[in-house]
């Protein structure tokens, strides 16, 4: 009988005449309350088995017809399902922002937190509060960039490096302070494979009470180390920067050949890195703090220098070209 059905809607009726409401089985127990007790119970169990057993039928034939419909849907669709899907391209992280969030992540690590400043800068912020005054042979090397004002009005610039967040911070941050920042800095430099007029530096400064050449050294031996993997040493050269005094240059002991010399350190056993060293007293005042109470060191590096180093890249050019088949080599 259930076989006999041809569509869902004739299955569905057969079970409406068959074990609906008024149904035939339905109607047959009604009569089971005229038996004597002993049958009642005997063709009870039966009848009911019967029933358990057609509607187990009607929805094993039900499911066959849903399978079908399923079927027949699939048939009219032309593509196939079972072809591997094209390749989705995913974006990626670009290698100076994976460079810059580590060096970011070690600096927080250590305690040092994060500040950020203007890309448009004032000259107090950029040079003066810098103790590189109007006219100090300083502002030479910066080759800085001007924005185009109203002949007397407020002179701005695009900031050459990002040691004005010293300023910035110590201006609204009392003492012992620790921070570092991080961001594009602008030069009128042209284009070579080891320049470019837009490129990024990372930033730290640290005051508190006696602060010296050997926390910083120390503090920086740490980052490298961090960054670079195994112990990195430090060397600190005699340089000038007019916001430190004294100024040094810094030189990690290449982590390339561990001081078997390689064509990334020219086979000198040491890359110089960085430029940093003890906060100028002039410098603190700028920022209103007393420098015959405090004391502290400066650092800032290129991001660019750092990422070429851990990359093997020779060309900065690289980096802003956007080519993917660069692009899609770095480990994200
Ligand atoms: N601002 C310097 C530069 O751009 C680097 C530096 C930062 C040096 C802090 C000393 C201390 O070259």
């Amino acid at each position: 009988m259930v076989s006999s059905a041809g569509t869902l809607a004739e299955l569905e009726a057969l079970k409406v005449q068959c074990l609906g409401r008024n149904g035939e089985l339905t109607g047959l127990l009604k009569l089971l309350k005229d038996f004597p007790i002993e049958e009642r119970r005997l063709l009870g169990q039966a009848g009911n088995a019967l029933k358990n057993e057609l509607t187990a039928m009607f929805d094993a034939k039900g499911e066959t017809f849903a399978a079908s419909a399923l079927a027949d849907e699939l048939n009219k669709i032309s593509a196939d399902l079972t072809l591997a899907p094209y390749p989705f391209p995913q974006g990626r992280l670009h290698p100076l922002t994976i460079a810059s969030r580590r060096m970011s992540a070690i600096l927080s690590s250590m305690g040092f937190a994060h500040a950020s400043g203007p890309q448009v800068e004032d000259e107090f912020h950029n040079f003066t509060a810098l103790n590189t005054p109007e006219y100090h042979p300083a502002r030479d090397s910066h080759d800085t960039l001007y924005v185009k004002t109203a002949p007397g009005a407020q002179k701005w610039l695009m900031r050459t490096h990002t040691s004005p967040m010293q300023i910035r911070y110590m201006e609204a941050n009392k003492p012992p302070l620790r921070v570092h920042a991080l961001g594009r800095v602008f030069r009128n430099d042209s284009m070579d494979a080891s320049h470019s007029p837009v490129f990024h530096q990372i930033e730290g400064l640290y005051v508190d009470k006696n602060v010296s050449m050997a926390d910083l050294k120390a503090t920086l031996a740490q980052f490298m180390s961090a960054l670079f993997g195994g112990r990195v040493e430090v060397r600190l050269r005699p340089s000038f920067f007019a916001f430190v005094e004294p100024g040094v240059e810094v030189d990690v002991r290449c982590p390339f050949c561990n001081g078997k010399g390689c064509s990334v350190c020219k086979y000198t056993c040491w890359i110089e890195l960085l430029g940093a060293g003890t906060v100028h007293h002039s410098v603190l005042r700028a920022g209103g703090i007393d420098p015959e109470q405090w004391s502290g060191f400066a650092f800032g590096m290129g991001v660019e220098r750092i990422a070429m180093l851990m990359y093997g890249i020779t060309d900065i050019r690289l980096f802003y070209e956007n080519d993917i088949r660069v692009l899609s080599q770095f480990p994200q």
